[in-house]
């Protein structure tokens, strides 16, 4: 008798954790065992996912129900958790915020930007956009939202947050303005989707000097250019988010000011988002004061002196009430 196999979709499921059942994926008509039952899916099997462009993990028909309870369960469990970290008035904020995640999951593992995932997230985005001119505390629960998986969407959805809470701190307020933050946050390391999956195999995947990282910037502004879907300071965010302020940055060495003022505020929240990430192991206080420390130490170097003066002042205040 044949085994019957079900697909589930890889978005939903919580990077890091044991799988309850056994997973297959589906490659060449052939159903190939995967992952074993207890096995960690880990961030970087989960970024390898993204650049093979496989959205489906499959399980064998008896253990469907299994599976998809696990995910609703794990799924609910962190929910809770970042519900805990917000105001309950912030609830909503928590619900958008993971549909943007899966969505982004989708975006990245799909082959184009299609019309239909570009249009949805910047609804998503004018949605948030629009909560946080209501109501700027909107940002701050933006920013406690992250979390720290290793996870190509995870990282990209709490850069965006932190964009967004950095551009209002440094007085932009206009929803255009903050919409370009968000996107060019949520695609900015679009070129790593089209990266050969071997990129996530390596020690560091972000180390500065491979070909892979160094052309991922240029890569992901082409792509969002070639989709006509984004303005064109998107576009810029994205070219420029590893250009540093001393001019030693990359791909193409700008200098201070010769980078657009909101590529170096998405600069700054991909370097604060990548030294949490770093350090997610440390108690969150701990975590938090390394991190302002490297702003701190920074700035002027990596990051415009002014910019990184405000975000310590402002990311300190907001943080003050973590023991
Ligand atoms: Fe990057
Ligand atoms: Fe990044």
């Amino acid at each position: 008798m044949s085994t019957t196999y079900r697909r589930v979709p890889i978005r939903s499921v919580i990077p890091e954790l044991s799988l309850p059942v056994d997973v297959y994926v589906h490659l060449s008509e052939k159903y190939l065992k995967y992952l074993n039952k207890g096995d960690v899916l880990t961030a970087d099997k989960y970024n390898k996912f993204m650049t093979m462009k496989v959205k489906h993990f499959h399980v064998v028909e008896e253990d469907i129900d299994t599976f998809i309870s696990w995910v609703e369960r794990e799924k609910e469990k962190v929910l809770e958790k970042d519900a805990q970290k917000v105001a309950g008035k912030m609830l909503p904020i928590v619900e958008a915020n993971q549909e943007i995640r899966e969505m982004i999951f989708d975006t990245f593992t799909s082959e184009d930007l299609t019309e239909d995932n570009v249009l949805n997230i910047q609804h998503q985005a004018d949605k948030l956009i629009e909560k946080l001119q209501e109501d700027q505390r909107v940002a701050h629960a933006m920013v406690k939202l992250a979390r720290y998986s290793g996870s190509l969407a995870d990282h990209s959805v709490n850069v965006a947050n932190m964009a967004v809470f950095l551009g209002l701190t440094f007085g932009h307020s206009h929803p255009l303005v903050l919409q370009n933050l968000y996107l060019g946050g949520l695609y900015h390391d679009y070129g790593k989707t089209k990266m050969d999956a071997k990129f996530w195999e390596q020690k560091n995947p972000n180390h500065h000097y491979s070909h892979a990282e160094q052309s991922h910037p240029d890569q992901g502004a082409l792509l969002v250019k070639k989709s006509k879907k984004f303005p064109d300071q998107v576009v810029t965010i994205i070219a420029q988010h590893h250009e540093l302020y001393s001019g030693a940055g990359y791909p193409r060495g700008l200098k201070g000011k010769e980078i657009y003022e909101l590529s170096r505020i998405v600069s700054l929240a991909n370097a604060y988002d990548n030294s949490c990430q770093e350090k997610r192991d440390l108690p969150e206080r701990e975590r938090l004061e390394k991190t302002l420390k490297i702003l701190e130490y920074d700035r002027g170097k990596s990051f415009d002196p002014e910019l990184a003066n405000k975000a310590h002042l402002a990311l300190s205040a907001m943080f003050a009430e973590i023991k």
